[in-house]
């Protein structure tokens, strides 16, 4: 008896462990069947993710090249200034320890140096960190954001992911800005208003009048964005408007240590707008950006003002020679106020083959079709050995390419 109960007990065991598994087995079978793949935003869809251009390591991999000179991403070829990296190693022992929050030396150094106070300065890991606490704190799906076909990538994707409508007005002939149409597409939905001065990759401004014909019909609800990454390459033309030089609180005004100041690497940049638009961007802001190192580089580049002018005298020189040689090679460059000059190549096949030709001698430039200037190359201001590298590299496919360029 005890035995024939043993026998019953095992077996209600083992069904009981089988329920249990065929259970568990549907269970997550209807699991599997009930949960769809997480999805994201819908109109993430469309966008294609930033290019940036090549690394240096990468085309040397791929074709085994010593001498490759990168002139494709608006650096500045001189590098940072001594005293940052002087920072930057002193700082390393450091790197255990989360950067100060509120960027406390730099924003006091900004503040000397812009002659505004700490309270109207913004911090982010490069003006693209700002473009984006802009984005997250202003822009929702709905809202117009009114800028030019042939500008800034980046502030594209950013504004693109952020849901807004990216209404994007064709440039004039000139390839500047159209600034009397953006006025005039402004409507009750537009939110932000997104001017790159000089712009990327045109290398164009926007004038005094043109900025302050602006300012007087543009409702003061609206946001404008002055992105201006290459300040320190057009602040001496007369035309050109330094944008803290305009009170108004619907102006934001972005600056970077990645041209200039040759910091690229680091991610520093920052935002000079009204304390209630920064109070406003640094609840959305990520603690502590920018990083430690880029902090204490930064505050060092700015007291650096002999290195500036050298990059910028030197960048002017080779911006004279670069400007010359397209011009005698009859490439109608459009006149830059940066440290880059875009010219045309008439199709995208001939961008493709140029891009190809000089990539195979070692110089890195430019496509511009992800602004959908197909038929145009820009090419950054690099040392003057650099240039020679381009300069040569060009001789040697130019008869084949001016071919190219009347047939
Ligand atoms: C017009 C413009 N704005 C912003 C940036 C990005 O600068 P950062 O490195 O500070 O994010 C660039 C970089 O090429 C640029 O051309």
């Amino acid at each position: 008896m005890a035995s024939q109960n043993k026998s019953n007990f095992i077996k209600l065991c083992y069904k009981t462990f089988h329920k249990i598994r065929k259970n568990n087995q549907d269970f997550k079978k209807g699991l599997f069947m009930s949960i769809k793949k997480p999805s994201s935003h819908s109109h993430l869809e469309e966008i294609v993710p930033y290019q940036a251009g090549k690394p240096i390591e990468e085309l040397a991999r791929e074709k085994g090249l010593k001498t490759i000179s990168k002139l494709a991403s608006n650096e500045n070829p001189l590098g940072p200034s001594k005293k940052s990296i002087e920072a930057i190693e002193k700082n390393l022992c450091n790197l255990n320890r989360y950067p100060d929050m509120n960027g406390y030396d730099l924003k006091k150094e900004l503040s000397n140096h812009h002659k505004i106070p700490s309270e109207k300065i913004i911090l982010g890991s490069g003006s693209e960190g700002v473009m984006t606490y802009i984005a997250k704190a202003f822009l929702g799906a709905g809202d117009e954001v009114i800028t030019s076909s042939n500008s800034f990538i980046g502030f594209y994707i950013i504004a693109k992911a952020s849901g807004a409508n990216l209404k994007l007005i064709a440039p004039k002939k000139s390839n500047q800005f159209d600034m009397e149409t953006i006025e005039k597409s402004i409507t009750p939905k537009t939110k932000l208003i997104y001017l790159a001065n000089p712009n990327n990759p045109t290398g164009t401004i926007i004038t005094k009048h043109e900025f302050e014909m602006l300012l007087k019909k543009c409702p003061p609800n609206i946001l404008i964005i002055m992105d201006e990454a290459y300040f320190e390459y057009a602040e001496d033309y007369k035309e050109y408007p330094n944008s803290l030089d305009y009170d108004y609180p619907n102006i934001i005004t972005l600056r970077t240590f990645s041209k200039a100041y040759g910091l690229a690497s680091l991610r520093v940049g920052y935002g000079i707008a009204s304390p209630e638009i920064v109070t406003t961007l640094a609840k959305v802001k990520p603690p502590f950006e920018p990083n430690l190192l880029g902090q204490v580089a930064a505050c060092e580049a700015l007291k650096d003002h002999e290195h500036i002018k050298k990059g910028i005298i030197e960048n002017k020189t080779e911006y004279e020679r670069l400007f010359k040689y397209l011009v005698d090679k009859k490439l109608s460059p459009i006149p830059s106020f940066t440290n880059f000059v875009t010219f045309y190549t008439k199709t995208g096949e001939n961008s493709d083959w140029l891009f190809n030709q000089l990539l195979n001698q070692g110089v890195i430039i430019r496509k511009l079709g992800a602004n959908n200037m197909h038929d145009f190359i820009r090419v950054s201001i690099g040392t003057k050995e650099e240039m020679d590298h381009f300069y040569e590299s060009f001789d040697k496919i130019s008869d084949e390419f001016l071919k190219k360029m009347k047939g």
